[in-house]
């Protein structure tokens, strides 16, 4: 089996030119090569995809089925209207870590809601590219 699949939600394609003020100024790619190198220091494995469709992200929860040990997911704005992305997380079981650049409790009022905080383990949100260092970090303590 292998460890731990990073999932990346919509417009998080677009980081780097995306709102910088609000989600910095690393683009996916940094963030991914930055998980890599923290995936190696604490000796996992870790895959990336990224999709703006939330059914390519509903069938890719499902996939992750049987194949990853934990996952770590920024639902992007589907975090705040997808019963689907949270009936996913529910339907295979395997334990994920919620991360957000931005401080999702901080800003507008319809981003203060999280369909899937109450199915994951955790969520670290508001530390930009560390949110998802600190995700993976977390992650990997739980399949430890
Ligand atoms: C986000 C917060 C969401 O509200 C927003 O729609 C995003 C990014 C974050 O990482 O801060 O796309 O998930």
């Amino acid at each position: 089996m292998k460890n731990i699949l990073v999932i990346h939600g919509p417009n998080l394609n677009l980081l780097g030119k995306r709102e910088p003020d609000i989600y910095g100024k690393v683009t996916l790619e940094g963030i991914n090569k930055q998980l890599t190198s923290l995936s190696e220091e604490l000796g996992i494995v870790v895959d990336f995809y990224q999709s703006n469709s939330e059914g390519e992200l509903v069938t890719e929860i499902q996939n992750a089925m049987g194949n990853y040990k934990a996952l770590v997911i920024n639902p992007g704005a589907y975090t705040h209207t997808s019963i689907a992305l949270r009936d996913a997380v529910t339907g295979v079981g395997i334990p994920v870590v919620e991360v957000h650049l931005s401080n999702i409790y901080k800003r507008e009022e319809f981003r203060k809601k999280s369909l899937l905080a109450d199915v994951v383990v955790g969520q670290i949100t508001g530390f930009k590219v560390d949110s998802y260092l600190l995700g993976l970090m977390a992650a990997a303590h739980l399949i430890k």
